[in-house]
């Protein structure tokens, strides 16, 4: 049966953080923009869509990947009802649709979720009526999804069948990393000069998003509220009770460890959780934006917001995370991540804020398809915030309304715990290194990251003035868990701050062997890594303890930067990284993990470390078991599915 493209839209999205929500709400907005009627429907409520009967054409799919390949909580349900084997072959022969994949690089499968799905609508007879995008979060998710939604209105004012556009299982738009195209030679260029060459072409400029808010800011005596939204069921206001740094003074990063008090807070975890601690922006930006916008006088105003009566935004709606009654220092300091990197589609607005021709050009050239090289090199790879760019172009003037349409809500920051409350009845460690974003291009003032830079200045004077986190309830991580039966050998591979689950690991352990001195425990490794012995050996006398008394059974350290006496550089010979220390002992691991059925755990970097260690792996299980390169993946992969080699990674 021919599937025609009707103007009758249906977008369709799995969202976790929000990302592909934002933009399945872009296309279903720009659909109508374009005279064409359209539906936007999470996938949670797919059902109600009844998408094996649909008269929807085309369904356009925009769904992320989350955790280790797994499909966002709003997609679990359809994942599962659509693998069902049962279902018949031809169930969407109907229906004429594209795919958005988003995921990210530097965690394991690429955009999985995505595959699945797609791969599975086609066995159930659906077709492509445009090629799937597989966008990377990693890299930049604007490389793949700018031309993708280009190519998308292109198709659809085409109209083709389906069967004349794709017919073959094939995608063509996917930007991994290491795949991305050089940036052109960028030859003088600032972030607020123009690249010689562009100002003489015509940009391919992106449309403007329509306003859809109203805010006014109303005079009121209202009393202001100052803390955090701390709520029972959310956040907790929850005392530091000590606070170390981990690292000597002249180490190149400071590494901090917090000890929150929460025997009054039923906050029960267990080692591997992570917990979300919710921090304000800083007093000195929000103050600084708040000048900058000209509005310093109206900081304590009531502000009201409402839906433009004109909006022709579909998907419309008033944050439901800015409370009534807030003012504007609050929503400045609580609600909204005034540090994110402004989108284009933001940069695009900006351009409609400067009466400064200059300015307007700079900023049409960063938002364009012409200037995507300057946009990530001056913008997105240096983390440039709102007030860096309201710097750099001062004749830029941006109402209020545009920051509360374009900047996301302010979101807790992820951390892991680092102790096990066996060891430490009502309290709760966690460990972090307090980030520095240097001085760049754009940022003549270097400045540290908004939640680290925070905690260390709660805890500054340490211990004479502790001061309040603001956590929410620890997060499980059902399967980042000691291995249930004792006597399974397990080996944790941490370097830096990614030592501190294994921490909270080994704590459980020790006191699990306090409380059973019959029972026969299992091989225990940890694989540490930091630049010198002296200086950020994190836990050096914790660990060495675990070792003494038997807890730990193998410590195994790599220096990256400490030299051998009389030289001046690390030697080929001495191992310089965890992956170096683990390809020592290739036999031993690979006959725990494969012969033993023990447990692998690694915590820390995405983007270099954890990838390197899995291609470590990789050739140690193929020259061990002596397979290729192919059939190791397999064996690892197969570990995976078996939830014994688990992943607590960041980037
Ligand atoms: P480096 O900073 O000297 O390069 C904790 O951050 C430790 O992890 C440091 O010793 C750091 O070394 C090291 N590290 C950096 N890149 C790594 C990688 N790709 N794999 C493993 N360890 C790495």
């Amino acid at each position: 049966m021919p599937c025609e493209l009707k103007p009758r839209f249906l977008v369709l999205y799995g969202s976790q953080k929000g990302q592909a929500q934002s933009i399945a709400e872009g296309i279903a907005d720009e659909a109508e923009e374009r005279g064409l009627f359209a539906d936007i429907c999470c996938l949670s409520e797919g059902h109600k869509v009844k998408l094996s009967k649909t008269k929807y054409s085309p369904v356009v799919f925009v769904v992320s990947t989350t955790g280790d390949g797994d499909p966002p909580d709003t997609a679990q349900k359809f994942v599962k009802r659509i693998k069902k084997k049962t279902l018949p072959r031809d169930l969407y022969a109907h229906l004429c649709y594209a795919f958005l994949a988003l995921g990210d690089t530097n965690y394991a499968d690429f955009c999985k979720c995505g595959k699945t799905i797609d791969s599975r609508l086609l066995d159930l007879g659906a077709k492509h009526f445009y090629a799937t995008g597989h966008a990377d979060d990693g890299v930049g998710l604007e490389l793949v999804l700018d031309p993708w939604l280009e190519g998308l209105w292109e198709r659809v004012s085409l109209n083709e069948t389906p069967e004349s556009v794709v017919s073959e299982r094939k995608s063509v738009l996917t930007t991994q990393s290491g795949q991305t195209e050089a940036p052109p030679a960028v030859v003088e260029a600032s972030l607020t000069r123009s690249l010689p060459p562009l100002s003489e072409l015509a940009l391919n400029i992106p449309a403007l998003p329509p306003p859809y808010l109203d805010v006014m800011l109303q005079e009121a005596t209202i009393e202001e509220e100052t803390n955090a939204p701390v709520s029972k069921e959310t956040l907790h206001e929850v005392p530091i009770s000590r606070a170390v740094q981990l690292t000597r003074d002249d180490s190149v990063k400071t590494a901090l460890l917090i000890e929150m008090d929460i025997s009054s807070h039923p906050m029960a975890y267990q080692p591997g959780d992570s917990l979300e601690v919710l921090c304000p922006n800083r007093a000195s930006e929000v103050g600084e934006l708040l000048r900058r916008l000209g509005l310093e006088d109206q900081k304590s105003n009531r502000i009201q917001l409402s839906l433009r009566k004109e909006t022709k935004k579909k998907t419309a709606q008033i944050p439901s995370y800015i409370p009534e009654n807030s003012t504007l220092r609050y929503l400045l300091t609580w609600c909204l991540e005034i540090r994110t990197v402004p989108k284009k589609a933001f940069l695009r607005s900006l351009v409609e804020c400067t009466g400064d021709s200059g300015e307007k050009r700079r900023l049409q050239e960063l938002c364009s398809k012409q200037g995507s090289a300057d946009y990530n090199l001056y913008v997105r790879d240096h983390n440039l915030g709102l007030l860096d760019l309201l710097t750099a172009f001062p004749a830029c003037q941006p109402p209020l309304s545009l920051l509360i349409e374009h900047l996301p809500k302010l979101q807790p920051r992820p951390y892991s715990a680092a102790s096990s409350s066996l060891r430490h009845p009502g309290r709760l460690h966690f460990v972090f290194n307090v980030i520095e974003f240097p001085a760049c291009a754009g940022r003549p003032v270097g400045r540290r990251g908004l939640c680290t830079g925070w905690l260390s200045d709660l805890v500054d004077p340490i211990l004479v003035h502790p001061g309040k986190a603001h956590p929410g309830h620890p997060h499980p991580n059902c399967s980042f868990r000691l291995p249930s039966d004792l006597s399974k050998p397990f080996i944790m591979i941490g370097p830096g701050t990614g030592v501190a689950p294994f921490i909270g690991f080994l704590q459980q352990r020790e006191k699990e062997r306090e409380e059973n001195p019959e029972a026969e425990f299992s091989e225990t490794w940890l694989f540490f890594g930091c630049r010198h012995r002296d200086r950020d050996f994190l836990f050096r006398e914790e660990l060495q303890g675990f070792v003494a008394n038997g807890t730990l059974t193998h410590l195994k350290v790599s220096f990256s930067r400490d030299t051998p006496e009389g030289t001046e550089t690390q030697t080929e010979t001495r191992p310089r990284y965890v992956q170096h220390n683990l390809l020592s002992h290739a036999k031993d691991i690979v006959n725990l993990l494969l012969k033993e059925n023990g447990y692998l755990y690694v915590c820390g970097d995405a983007k270099n470390m954890a990838k390197d260690v899995n291609d470590t792996l990789i050739e140690m299980v193929s020259a061990e078991l002596q397979l290729d390169k192919l059939d190791a993946m397999k064996r690892l992969a197969g570990l995976r599915e078996e939830k014994r080699y688990l992943q607590d990674i960041w980037s």
